[in-house]
Formats: C-alpha cells, structure tokens, sequence
C-alpha cells in the first residue's frame, strides 16, 4: 500500500477563531507531489499554513505518518520532518546563500548539515556558483531555488510551497518544476500551491481545486486537467495543455 505522509481529515481552519476554510480532506503520498490550485483568496495559504501550524485549527484531524498534528507546533513540526517556503519574503536578501541555506538547519539540524547541502548543491548547481553572493542579488528564479534548498536543509519528509513558480518567466518556470521533479525523487513529498495551474498538474501526482475555502475537485493531475469543467474554470479554458 502506497504510504501516505500527510493525511488532512475534514480540517477547517482560519484566523482569530473564524473559519477560513471548511471541512478539507487532502492528502500527500509519500515521494509524490501534490498540488493546490484555485482562484485568488480561495484560502490556499490558509491551508498550507495550517498544515505547519501557522494558524488556528477549528475541526478535523491532520495527521503526518500516522501521528496526529493538529494543533501542533510549527516548532514541533519542523524537528517531525516538515518544513515550507511561504509565498513572499521566503529569503533573507541581505544574507549570502550559504547563510540562507544555514539558516535552514537552525530549528532542526540535519545529521549531517555537510553532507545535506551538498546534496542539495548537487539538485541546485547554479546555487553553489553563488554560495557567497547575497541572496538579495539573484534573480527570482534563483531566489526560488535558495528558498526551497533552505527548506531541504533539515532533511524533511514533506515540504510545503507556496507558489514557488510565482513572477517566474515561463522558461524558468519549467527549471523550477524540473528541480522539483528532482526533489520528488529524491524522496521528498511536495504540497504545493500555485498559480500556474496548468504546468502544475502536469508534474502533480494529485491535485485539488480550492473554492471558497471548500475543495472542489480532486483527481490526479491528468484526471484534472482532462476534466472540461476544470479547465473552463480554473485552466484558463481551451484545449487539453
Ligand atoms: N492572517 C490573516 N488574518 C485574517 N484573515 C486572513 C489572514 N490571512 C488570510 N486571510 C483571509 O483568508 C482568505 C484566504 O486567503 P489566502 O491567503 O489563504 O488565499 P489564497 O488562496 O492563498 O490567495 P492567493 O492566490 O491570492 O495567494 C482571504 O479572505 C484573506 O483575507
Ligand atoms: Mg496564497
């Protein structure tokens, strides 16, 4: 049986006691990717940071390898094997990249940091050309990829992205989704949400549509992508991708 890292049971979620969205099941199976996608406000965010404990659990159960998380700590999660890139100001600008990647294994360092960014230098060789440069520096796209390589630095189970291909050129957006193709089989579950919704079902394994804080639809990526309401809607209408 495929191993399932995260488990979203019937989760709402919001802020300040107020449900932002309602009743969620998704889940994340181990070494696949994920993706959320869906209109502006839908509550995207809201669910990626309710998975890393970032705001108030209102219902359901979320359980990563088995164990329940919710309510938990993002503290606590980081240490369990959990770590994220959150939409905006996901990089300290004025650090260099090495420090950035450093920065990554301070709430839970990996066994063996060395070992682990040179891992993550052989996925990201642009990076390790800039390792002294300040991260302020590079371009968006290389910003994108010092960002997720912190993720990576505690050596986590599940990373969670919150568009990671956002303001990207469509060239380097298929680099970024490469890379995170390359991260996937190096064993590491990917929930992400995105914008580019199209390219992002193409490299999901499994995909859901968020709408007012509910899930609309759900399906594998090629499911969702041949699905003619999806596409109306959520695809930018036409024909298959
Ligand atoms: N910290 C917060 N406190 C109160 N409400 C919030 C907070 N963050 C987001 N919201 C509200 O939650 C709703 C969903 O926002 P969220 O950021 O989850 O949407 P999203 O689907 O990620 O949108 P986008 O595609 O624009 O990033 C919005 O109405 C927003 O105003
Ligand atoms: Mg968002």
């Amino acid at each position: 049986m495929t191993r399932r890292v995260l488990d979203v049971q019937g989760v709402s979620a919001g802020y300040g006691g107020q449900a932002i969205i309602t009743d969620i099941d998704l889940h994340v199976d181990a070494q696949s990717i994920t993706a959320i996608i869906g209109p502006n406000g839908a509550g995207k965010s809201t669910l990626l940071k309710a998975v890393f404990g970032l705001n108030d659990h209102l219902g359901g159960e979320i359980l990563f390898d088995g164990r329940s998380i919710f309510n938990a700590r993002t503290a606590d999660l980081v240490p369990m094997g959990i770590s994220a890139v959150p939409q905006t100001h996901n990089v300290f600008r004025s650090l260099s990249v090495e420090e950035n990647l450093d920065v990554g294994t301070f709430a839970a360092p990996p066994r063996d940091a060395a070992a682990t960014k040179a891992k993550i230098l052989d996925l990201f060789p642009d990076l390790r050309e800039k390792l002294r440069q300040q991260a302020g520096e590079l371009s968006g796209g290389q910003r994108q990829m010092v960002a997720v390589g912190r993720a990576l630095m505690s050596d986590p189970k599940l990373i969670l992205l919150d568009e990671p291909t956002a303001g990207l050129s469509p060239a380097y957006l298929e680099i970024i989704f490469d890379l995170l193709l390359q991260v996937r089989d190096s064993g590491v579950s990917i929930l992400m949400v995105e914008q580019n919704a199209k390219q992002a079902l193409v490299i999901a394994d499994e995909g859901y549509v968020l709408v007012n804080g509910e899930n609309a639809y759900e399906g594998t990526g090629a499911e969702l992508l041949a699905n003619d309401e999806v596409r109306r809607s959520f695809l930018g209408g036409g024909g298959a991708p």
